[in-house]
């Protein structure tokens, strides 16, 4: 199928977790001959692309199947080989359900679930002996009243992810990325540091060693990329513990217990 060259393929590429994938996949990755940074943000793109000389700017909106074509035709016609694909766009609302609009819900599922997944699907077979990087969440863990859409749509990608990696053989390998909080624009649009829980604030990381983390986790061949010594603990107790105990002592709820 592949006949092109070797690229990276990062979505969400225009800040945050995405842009610190493309400069250490561009920089640390000589292999790589080109990174195809996706986003909607077309002219921080370009300004990425002033930074890292090997990427080729793609200004799409993956939640859109006329973008998503896009993609598709450049695929079919370049036919690379893709050696790491990195789907890091993501949106958070945090806020309970009721407190929510419709649109910011469905735009969560859309671009955290459908899309991630159209994208998967496009590049896969591209991917042979590839790494898939799916950034899920530390709120995949736990369901998270107050988060409840968001900490849903990163327990799909977990769970995608982990059965994709089986699927796959070993023909590509498939790493979770499951931070806690980082300190990316992603914490701004949900209503900046100040916003969030005060039992979070301690642990925010930074996105240059969350993403680092996941590189070396991925070419260890590992499923998940848990960054940080509260997140592996997290993990731990959300396994062990019953999630109606944890929700009833972090949010006071009082029901089933
Ligand atoms: N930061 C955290 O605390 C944290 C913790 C755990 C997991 N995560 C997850 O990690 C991933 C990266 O997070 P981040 O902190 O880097 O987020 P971020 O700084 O908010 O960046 C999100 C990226 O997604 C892109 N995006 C949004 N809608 C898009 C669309 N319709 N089509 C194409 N691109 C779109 C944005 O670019 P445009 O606006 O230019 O399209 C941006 O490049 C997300 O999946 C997030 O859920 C984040």
């Amino acid at each position: 199928m592949e006949t092109g060259k070797t690229i990276a393929v990062v979505t969400g590429a225009s800040c945050g977790m995405g842009t610190e994938f493309v400069r250490q996949i561009g920089e640390q990755k000589p292999f790589i001959e080109e990174v195809w940074a996706i986003a909607r943000n077309r002219e921080a793109l370009e300004k990425l692309q002033r930074e890292v000389s090997k990427v080729r700017v793609f200004a799409l909106d993956i939640t859109s199947p006329k973008d998503l074509d896009t993609l598709a035709a450049a695929l079919r016609q370049e036919r690379p080989r893709i050696a790491w694909l990195v789907c890091s766009a993501g949106a958070g609302v945090q806020k309970t359900v009721e407190e929510t609009g419709l649109s910011d819900l469905q735009n969560m599922i859309e671009l955290n679930c459908t899309a991630l997944t159209a994208v998967t699907k496009l590049c896969l077979p591209y991917c042979k002996k590839g790494h898939l990087l799916l950034l899920a969440s530390g709120a995949a863990f736990v369901p998270q009243p107050g988060f409840a859409v968001y900490a849903a749509s990163k327990a799909y990608v977990l769970s995608f992810a982990r059965a994709l990696n089986v699927e796959l053989k070993r023909s590509a390998r498939v790493t979770a990325v499951c931070s806690g909080p980082v300190d990316t624009p992603f914490l701004d649009k949900m209503g900046g540091k100040e916003q969030m829980p005060a039992y979070k604030k301690p642990f925010i990381a930074s996105a240059k060693k969350v993403v680092k983390k996941a590189l070396k986790d991925a070419e260890r061949g590992r499923e998940l990329s848990v960054y940080g010594i509260s997140m592996k603990v997290t993990r731990i107790f959300c396994k062990i513990v019953p999630h109606r105990m944890i929700m009833r002592c972090m949010y006071g709820d009082k029901r089933g217990a």
